[in-house]
């Protein structure tokens, strides 16, 4: 094979640097080169072995290449890769058959599309991600709302005598700007790349009201959330809330690229009548819903939500250990296989540690755990796929260990 010096050097004049990575926005190409991967453990090629805790890129929460999405990916291989986006194929109407029962009851119609960003655009068209910033203006009639970011509340208040006033202001703003009835709110159940934000108990219930009082609907981004990952199906099943659609990504595909909004059948109805078509070349694709299905089997043979509860609570059991020991670990949040802790550089004053979280990650980077950073680096997010043992929950946990006790003395290299 080629060493990561050849591979890097054809990166450097042939890649496009366009990425998600500090290095990348430097306009520096940079090892490690990923060539393969098992379970929860990619391994490079220099042969050094890495502990995935961001699933690849969420994609792989089932783990890297589980065996049955191997063997359902080569039997479509054989059987047939792509059809016509038309017409129906067998394995898109098994697959929307399968995704409607383990969908929240009354949603059973899918659309399948390949990305989250698709299946969040057929729904509701739009993004707020912060890093698009230096982009034109979002599509017009699009409004954002105040985030239920209770460690830092944007109001100042606290939870529960806040009576959930992060909604109250969000939709007086959102009356007072509309000049009709908004079509709908579209949301993460648990805010993920935003800084793993739990909304408190009971703001999802709180949103649907105020979305029914005015007639909207209410779409669920559960890309991140959803299909077992945090120790429920649906994080709206927690909560005791059926939306009125739900986009499902990532993971769906068990790394394969597709993604679904799925809805009831009355607004199915009025969508068609209306004339709505949304398609695309390889929309229904036979081999990724093939991959679809055979990740559902996995979710539900294997129990993924009980899988994911009982990692969940080792691994938060962990970083709430830590949370003890450093002062600096302001808050543990999260659950299932989505968890973050929130670096402050004391807890009264609660300022964001953006070069502890680097120090931190650079610390544990170097010595093969992967994970991400959210805000500026001052949230450090852990998404161990579900077939992390607990031997490896524990090596993460002790190497985080290592990387504050390093970075808190000054000892790690920037
Ligand atoms: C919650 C959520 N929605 C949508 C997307 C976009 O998905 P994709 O990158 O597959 O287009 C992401 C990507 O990270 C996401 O986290």
């Amino acid at each position: 094979m080629d060493s990561e010096a050849e591979l890097l050097a054809r990166a450097r004049r042939y890649s496009f640097r366009a990425r998600m990575d500090s290095k990348s926005q430097r306009g520096e190409i940079a090892g490690p080169v990923f060539v393969s991967g098992q379970g929860s453990e990619v391994e490079d090629v220099t042969g050094k072995r890495w502990l995935d805790f961001n699933s690849g890129q969420m994609c792989a929460a089932l783990g890297h290449n589980h065996p049955t999405v191997t063997a359902a990916i080569r039997e479509a291989c054989d059987t047939l890769i792509h059809a016509h986006s038309s017409y129906f194929n067998v394995q898109e109407i098994r697959l929307a058959e399968r995704l409607a029962r383990v969908m929240p009851e009354g949603l059973e119609k899918s659309l399948f599309l390949q990305s989250g960003s698709d299946a969040n655009e057929a729904a509701g068209s739009l993004t707020f991600a912060g890093w698009h910033k230096e982009h034109g203006p979002l599509p017009s009639g699009s409004q954002a709302i105040v985030a239920p970011y209770c460690y830092r509340c944007p109001l100042r208040q606290t939870f529960p005598a806040c009576n959930y006033a992060c909604l109250d202001t969000s939709f007086e703003l959102i009356d007072a700007q509309s000049t009709g009835r908004p079509a709908a709110v579209l949301t993460e159940p648990l805010f993920s790349a935003g800084g793993v934000i739990e909304p408190p108990p009971g703001w999802l219930k709180r949103l649907q009201e105020l979305c029914s009082a005015r007639g909207m609907l209410l779409i669920l981004d559960e890309e991140q959330t959803g299909l077992g990952k945090l120790g429920t199906m649906f994080a709206c099943d927690a909560e005791g809330v059926v939306p009125d659609m739900i986009t499902v990504a990532k993971h769906f595909g068990g790394g394969i690229s597709i993604s679904a909004v799925t809805t009831s059948a009355a607004i199915e109805e009025k969508v068609v009548e209306s004339g709505f078509i949304n398609t695309h070349s390889h929309s229904n694709d036979p081999l990724a819903c093939a991959a679809g299905i055979a990740s559902l089997d996995v979710i539900e043979g294997e129990d993924m939500p009980a899988k994911a509860r009982a990692i969940g609570d080792r691994f938060k059991g962990h970083l709430g250990a830590l949370a003890q020991r450093y002062e600096q670990i302001g808050d543990v949040r999260g659950r299932g296989l989505l968890l973050g802790i929130e670096l402050v550089e004391d807890r009264h004053s609660r300022k964001p540690a953006y070069a502890l979280g680097q120090a931190v990650y650079r610390y544990c980077f170097e010595r093969g755990l992967i994970f991400s950073q959210r805000r500026q680096g001052s949230v450090l997010r852990f998404v161990p796929p579900m077939t992390t043992s607990e031997a490896q929950l524990d090596r993460a946990a002790q190497l985080l260990d290592d990387a504050f006790t390093a970075a808190l003395q000054g000892k790690v290299k920037a």
